[in-house]
């Protein structure tokens, strides 16, 4: 009873503030929206990330164009105030200044409002809720904004509103990467423009993505307050990792050496194997099983022969991704073999924004076993679905949208269930829905201690991390791509595509 409350507070408001904030956007005398023109001490860029406890604490990060002092004001549901431990700091980045914030001390279970400033200069009021740490959760999941143009950061703006409709008791939105294009000052503002509303009213869980940190070194870790404490390395990209519910989740950098160096491996290795929780879910940005035009790659596909063995040995049960731009999910797999019973499910997030792949053909059955495959969806030319093998660009006008997915713990039970936006009618039609059940309080925790990484461990790390990944360029990936060339240049001049 004290959950349903609680949801139905949460979602009056939510909404409330999704219709009434009035946000940081500017509009033009047409009724253009026009991106954001940050200035003086006005708070913008703001974000509530996960941060260390789901229950008790959360990372506030914002933006100024002007220096001055960093404080959060939060109140309960009964609007009284609340006595939180902050601890701030603040510094220069790319022309404005950065302002982090980490709160501890709230209670579990709580739906808080809370506004950004220095003291005399606010933002609007947001909205986030606290674990109230029962088996009973859900969140939604996007991927791959990717934009440039502003136009087009507002149209995957409408996918995530449309997320928000289709599942209003979402406690918290992960976004597995590239949030924008080139991370320019630029770019991040028509972020802001086209997503304040919603980063003010929910909880982020952002992962890195290759356009969010890779060659943009710490823009990512500037861009949210995270808990960094056990990261490998935070110059581009976090892993970090929370308890939600009956659940741990890690989120991991694929920035990291490319791929994953060996140092991320044997944290997350003994990350899942520190945890009781019934579910063990990760979160990356590059997906080892894709049929997209990264899974021509080495870097993702080498994630399929090192990676996945750590999700195999530490039985973790859903790993969602991005990068791909296409939706496509995995039967459950134990070392790259269908294991019905025990394996992994991996998800590859279709796009929420408007950029889309379309399949390539001389990946199926070469790079990908398309015995893997349970479901796909191409967001370009259409597709529901797994296909029949032969016809690869049947358009289906109903998936030319944008994609978001849900996830519903509910004890033993979980739940996935994906969407498309359809651009032209705005109708949100589901691609897919799958289960996992399982029976509940069987996880032993078989790790515990100290699981950070000294930089002098990390960087040792990178040795063996570059020669094994050499040696599978070389020895694996390289006379299998020289052996499909001709397919692939065939597809080139046939379909253009690479
Ligand atoms: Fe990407």
């Amino acid at each position: 009873m004290k959950k349903t409350i609680r949801a139905v507070l949460a979602v009056l408001l939510c909404l409330t503030l999704l219709f009434t904030v009035s946000g940081t956007s500017t509009f033009a005398d047409d009724g253009e929206v026009k991106p954001i023109e940050p200035e003086g001490k006005t708070p913008f860029r703001i974000s509530v990330s996960m941060n260390g406890d789901s229950q008790t604490q959360r990372g506030f990060c914002w933006y100024t164009a002007e220096d001055c002092d960093s404080v959060v004001e939060i109140t309960d549901a009964s609007g009284s105030a609340v006595n939180a431990q902050c601890e701030a700091s603040s510094f220069e980045w790319e022309g404005y200044y950065a302002h982090k914030v980490t709160v501890s001390g709230l209670s579990a279970g709580e739906t808080y409002q809370y506004r950004v400033g220095d003291g005399e200069t606010f933002s609007d009021y947001g909205t986030f809720v606290t674990d109230d740490g029962d088996s009973s959760f859900s969140f939604i999941e996007i991927a791959d904004v990717q934009a440039t143009p502003l136009e087009n950061f507002l149209k995957a703006a409408l996918t995530v509103d449309a997320a928000f409709e289709t599942l209003p008791e979402a406690e918290f939105i992960v976004n597995c990467g590239d949030f924008t294009n080139d991370s320019t000052n630029e770019e991040w503002n028509c972020y802001d423009t086209a997503f304040g509303k919603i980063n003010q009213s929910t909880t982020t869980v952002p992962v890195a993505g290759n356009h969010d940190g890779f060659g943009v070194e710490h823009w990512f870790n500037n861009m949210f307050n995270l808990d960094t404490s056990e990261s490998v390395q935070v110059n581009d990209g976090v892993n970090y990792s929370f308890d939600y519910g009956n659940a741990h989740i890690a989120v991991l950098n694929t920035n990291d050496m490319m791929c994953m160096t060996l140092a991320q491996m044997q944290w997350l290795k003994n990350d899942m194997n520190s945890t009781s929780k019934d579910w063990k879910i990760a979160f990356m940005h590059k997906s080892p099983y894709t049929l997209g035009k990264d899974g021509k790659w080495p870097d993702a596909l080498y994630l399929g022969k090192s990676l996945t063995k750590v999700f195999d040995m530490c039985d973790v049960d859903l790993v969602m991704s991005g990068h791909d731009h296409m939706y496509l999910r995995t039967k459950p797999l134990t070392n790259n073999r269908v294991d019905e019973k025990n394996g992994v499910t991996y998800v590859l997030s279709g796009t929420a924004g408007t950029k889309r792949y379309e399949i390539r053909e001389f990946l199926a059955g070469f790079y990908l076993n398309t015995g893997f495959i349970d479901a796909l969806t191409i967001q370009k030319n259409g597709y529901a679905n797994y296909w029949n093998g032969e016809d690869w660009n049947s358009t289906k006008d109903t998936n030319i949208g944008g994609c978001f997915n849900t996830v519903t713990v509910d004890g033993g039970t979980l739940t996935v269930k994906s969407y498309i936006r359809c651009d032209e009618t705005g109708e949100v039609n589901e691609i897919d829905s799958f289960s996992v059940t399982k029976e509940t309080g069987k996880n032993k925790a078989t790790f515990s201690g100290d699981n950070t990484t000294s930089e002098f461990e990390y960087y040792l790390s990178l040795v063996p991390s570059f020669l094994c990944l050499t040696v599978y360029a070389f020895g694996e990936w390289l006379p299998k791509f020289l052996i499909d060339l001709p397919y692939i240049l065939y597809v080139v001049i046939t379909q253009d595509t690479f």
